[in-house]
């Protein structure tokens, strides 16, 4: 037998169990994927924006239109979706970015230290309805090959307040994007579904819609509804995140824990460095 001339142990069989090696008594240390935090991260009980505790059973989906005109394909997908997710019984709130005061970050750093944005306009109470969602359906359409400026602001304003403290962590997103003809898919897609704050994806529908727009909502209703029924399924079922999403998520936590809160320079990172004490993350 060639593996004994070579003085090396005969291959084991499948499933032939290995006595050679006493077998440990140690309780067996969980694996680096089962130490990954799982969905919400010491998330709060659910509350509506008064702060009222939320009944049990009751499904917040917060829809929210980014583009700067009120009607075309990207606005009656959304509304499509929307009705279909009421239809199963949840709570729809739409926000239409265009109705909204939301006036451009200045970057005074004081949420970061405080947890209260300088500026006065919608978005404070933006932020609380979004703390208080399950769930989000978000779309846009490409723009100059990037996403809408309006988006952009709002985005830029919920990026300290529920992205660093990680308020968005575990929710389920939809996401419809639409272009002319090219370009923008990736670059929409990172928007809508909050890439970096910790989200749980369930679908990003892409749709070529033509200049100007051709497509109908109609031709693409039987997608929109299948899109629909599986946010409603994994915020009902509290789907977990994806590993890939929890991997990132470790991975990006580490740095900002190492890098950026716990030298916390002057005192800059405060509220966020009090938000991860809070939720066991640091
Ligand atoms: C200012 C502006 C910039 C656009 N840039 C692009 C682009 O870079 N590439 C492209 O294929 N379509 C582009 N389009 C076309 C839009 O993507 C298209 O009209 C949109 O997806 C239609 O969606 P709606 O019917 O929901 O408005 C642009 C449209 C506008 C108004």
């Amino acid at each position: 037998m060639a593996h004994r001339r070579l003085g090396r142990r005969r291959p084991r069989p499948p499933g032939e169990r290995d006595h050679s090696r006493p077998r440990s008594r140690l309780p067996r240390r969980p694996r680096l994927w089962q130490r990954l935090p799982r969905g919400p991260e010491g998330r709060p009980p659910r509350t509506d924006p008064r702060g009222r505790r939320l009944e049990e059973g009751t499904m917040k989906v917060m829809a929210i239109y980014g583009n700067p005109t009120r009607e075309g394909f990207v606005h009656g997908a959304l509304d499509h979706v929307a009705q279909r997710l009421a239809a199963t019984g949840a709570e729809v709130e739409r926000l239409r970015l265009a109705d909204a005061a939301i006036r451009d970050c200045v970057g005074c750093f004081q949420c970061l230290r405080t947890g209260v944005c300088s500026i006065q306009d919608d978005m404070s109470g933006i932020i609380e309805r979004m703390r208080a969602a399950d769930g989000f359906l978000t779309g846009a359409s490409v723009r100059n090959g990037y996403f809408p400026a309006l988006y952009k602001r709002f985005y830029e304003r919920i990026t300290y307040l529920l992205g660093f403290t990680r308020d968005l962590g575990g929710k389920h997103v939809l996401a419809i994007g639409a272009v002319g003809m090219a370009t923008g898919k990736k670059h929409l897609r990172r928007q809508l579904m909050f890439d970096g704050f910790q989200t749980s994806p369930v679908a990003y529908l892409f749709f070529h819609v033509g200049i100007p727009t051709r497509l109908r909502v109609e031709d693409v209703a039987g997608r929109l509804d299948r899109a629909a029924d599986r946010l409603a399924t994994a915020i009902a079922s509290h789907a977990p995140l994806p590993l890939s999403a929890r991997l990132s998520g470790a991975i990006n936590g580490f740095v900002m824990r190492q890098f950026m809160f716990k030298p916390n320079p002057g005192g800059v990172y405060d509220y966020i460095v009090q938000r991860w004490r809070d939720k066991g993350l640091m």
